[in-house]
């Protein structure tokens, strides 16, 4: 089948509504603006409230039969290579449920590496699918965790066999890719589906240089946020499919068991527009990028005082398998403070918003939105950074547990530990106890404790600190970690005597 990518039919149906001067008496309650607030208006523009219409019985007819959303899915399909796409606006923390809950269900177990994004944790814990924790590769000179090895997949299917799949993220959020052709190859040779959190991953497809876009490489479902690398409006998320091992209906389902009955036309209208965008000019605009990140590296590796982690920081035997070098991953070590630190000053002085920062790094992501206007900001905020460094010493001390140390026993499946009875105790004391909580700096969002986990001092230790130096753990029920909450001592002699 030939598809038009001049088209946007999602955009086209959005515009058509507006020519008809098409009136809803249906939600949304605004009515294309009349009746909100004139000082909301006044800031969102009324262009927000008139592309937010009813999906069904608003943009399309009420049985969908101009089958809108359906071709902007099918030319995005054909866009990236996928055989089916689904588009959700509950971001791509929806879309990896979706998936994992297609691949196995409560009871079964799933490869994961164990550098997951918290909402796959929180798939695990809704399902109930029992996790066999794949290690990723440590850098333990810098302390940053690469995707997982095909290897790893391998030992984890031979100690596993009844295992229904694996998830691999990748990239990760600090731009290191996954060998997906081999581990899409392990997987497939038990006929086991790979599904791929290619959260940050949106720009892959649309150009050569950048790592493999797990598509071409042989998975069977990926994930992709468009709002975290493409120009679709945040929460905007796809999933694309491929192959006979996952049943397009059963993952659709998935997804409508979790979803919203009000989909967001805007969102869907970001996704659209950016699969046209990028069909028709992805690859001069990923080009464009590729160039400009080239010449920001190097210019911020002149700086005195800083590093640009690049590929041979990255890539290599027991590292990553390749490398996006879009994130921009600026290792402040010789400064003598840390990331957090940094950037807070950097929001302060020259409101610019950074993208990760830890105890020794911060990011700047580039896209292909950036130009000379924008990393000339970057650039003088970082110089500016190193003459105040002075400034932000001493930076309190994040005490970073070796690889091994950061590793807890996963005493309990995590749907059994969050679900059980629980008690709040002091940070001091929870060494030893099973943790009912997920507690995550963020960002990047990986959970450095799942419920089930039996927690360690070190790795107490380690966010006891960091939060003392400026770790955010916004999902932890205190996140200041005076206390940690953890499964209840009579619930705890209840389920494990
Ligand atoms: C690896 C990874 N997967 C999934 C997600 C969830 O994506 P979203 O924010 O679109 O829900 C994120 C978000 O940061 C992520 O980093």
């Amino acid at each position: 089948m030939h598809l038009d990518h001049h088209e946007a039919p999602v955009l086209e149906a959005l515009a058509r509504y507006r020519d008809a001067d098409e009136l809803g008496f249906t939600p949304p309650g605004h009515k294309q603006a009349r009746g909100a607030d004139p000082a909301v208006r006044a800031v969102l523009g009324d262009a927000v409230f008139h592309g937010d219409v009813l999906a069904s019985g608003g943009l399309d007819d009420r049985r969908t039969k101009g089958r809108i959303l359906e071709r902007a899915e099918e030319l995005m399909a054909d866009a990236v290579h996928a055989e089916h796409t689904f588009f959700s606006t509950c971001g791509s923390s929806l879309s990896v449920k979706a998936a994992m809950l297609t691949v196995a269900a409560h009871g079964q177990k799933l490869l994961v590496g164990r550098d997951a994004h918290k909402s796959v944790i929180a798939g695990l814990i809704l399902s109930g699918i029992e996790p066999v924790w794949i290690e990723p590769q440590w850098d333990r000179e810098r302390h940053l965790a690469h995707p997982p090895s095909a290897q790893a997949f391998e030992r984890g299917f031979a100690e596993h066999p009844d295992a229904r799949g694996a998830l691999v993220t990748s990239p990760t959020p600090y731009g290191s890719a996954a060998a997906l052709q081999e581990i899409a190859e392990v997987c497939h040779r038990r006929s086991r589906p790979l599904i791929v959190d290619e959260a940050w991953g949106a720009h892959l497809p649309f150009h050569p240089a950048l790592p493999s876009w797990a598509m071409d490489a042989g998975a069977d479902v990926c994930v992709t946020s468009i709002h975290k690398m493409g120009s679709g409006l945040e929460q905007g998320s796809v999933f694309h499919l491929k192959g006979t091992l996952i049943d397009p209906a059963a993952l659709a389902s998935r997804a409508d068991l979790l979803g919203t009955t009000s989909p967001s036309v805007l969102l869907y209208a970001g996704i659209d527009g950016w699969r046209r965008q990028m069909a028709l000019h992805g690859h001069g605009l990923m080009s464009r990028a590729l160039d400009l990140a080239a010449e920001v590296r190097a210019s911020i590796e002149a700086i005195d005082g800083l590093h640009v982690n690049d590929e041979d920081d990255f890539c290599g035997p027991g590292l990553a398998a390749e490398f996006d070098p879009l994130p921009v991953v600026i290792d402040i070590g010789r400064l003598r403070t840390t990331g957090y630190r940094a950037a807070d000053w950097i929001r302060a002085q020259h409101h610019l918003d950074l993208h990760l920062f830890d105890h020794r790094r911060i990011s700047a992501q580039i896209t292909h939105a950036d130009d000379a206007s924008t990393t000339e900001r970057l650039l003088s905020a970082l110089r500016d950074l190193v003459d105040h460094a002075d400034a932000l010493r001493p930076a309190p001390e994040v005490a970073v547990p070796d690889p091994e140390d950061l590793r807890m026993k996963q005493a309990s499946l995590p749907r059994d530990a969050y679900f059980s009875a629980t008690e709040d105790v002091s940070w001091k004391e929870a060494a030893g106890r099973v943790a009912a909580e997920m507690i995550t700096p963020y960002p990047p969002g990986i959970p450095v404790v799942l419920p089930g986990e039996e927690l360690t001092e070190p790795v107490l230790r380690y966010l006891r600190t960091g939060v003392e130096a400026g770790m955010n753990l916004p999902d932890a029920a205190d996140a200041q970690l005076d206390t940690v909450r953890v499964v209840a001592c009579t619930a705890a002699r209840r389920r494990w005597p």
